[in-house]
């Protein structure tokens, strides 16, 4: 539901604002994360997968963020899940996914 509206929103703002452009990043990265989000749980810090420690990544810094999806994606941290989704990431998308979660804050509940 709340991804639904998400998706409405940025494809209202797609079609009706030039601008939209110079938020690109932001916006691409918030396309990526639809995936992420399915695990990592945000906006409610549950897990899908109760079995599964899923780490939460909302608020995290970019550079982590960042540092951490390449290193999935390279193999040097070893993780089967994250190498399959960091593998369809190319580095304008983990970059923009990085920026996109930093944005959303680090509140702690
Ligand atoms: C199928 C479930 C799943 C999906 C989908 C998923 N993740 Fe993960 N993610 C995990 C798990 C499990 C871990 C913990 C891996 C480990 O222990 O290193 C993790 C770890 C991470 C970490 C490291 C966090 C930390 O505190 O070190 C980052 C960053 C991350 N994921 C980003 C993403 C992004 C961005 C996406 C979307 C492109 C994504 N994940 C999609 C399950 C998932």
């Amino acid at each position: 539901m709340l991804y639904r509206i998400l998706q409405a929103v940025l494809l209202a703002l797609m079609l009706v604002s030039p601008v939209a452009a110079e938020d690109a990043d932001l916006e691409q990265g918030r396309t990526v994360a639809f995936t992420c989000l399915g695990c990592h749980g945000i906006p409610f810090h549950t897990n899908v997968y109760p079995t599964y420690f899923v780490p939460r990544i909302k608020g995290q810094t970019e550079g982590y963020i960042r540092a951490a999806l390449h290193a999935y994606r390279d193999g040097s941290r070893r993780h089967p899940t994250m190498h399959a989704q960091a593998n369809t990431l190319s580095d304008e998308d983990i970059r923009n996914v990085a920026v996109y979660f930093a944005s959303l804050g680090g509140s702690r509940r």
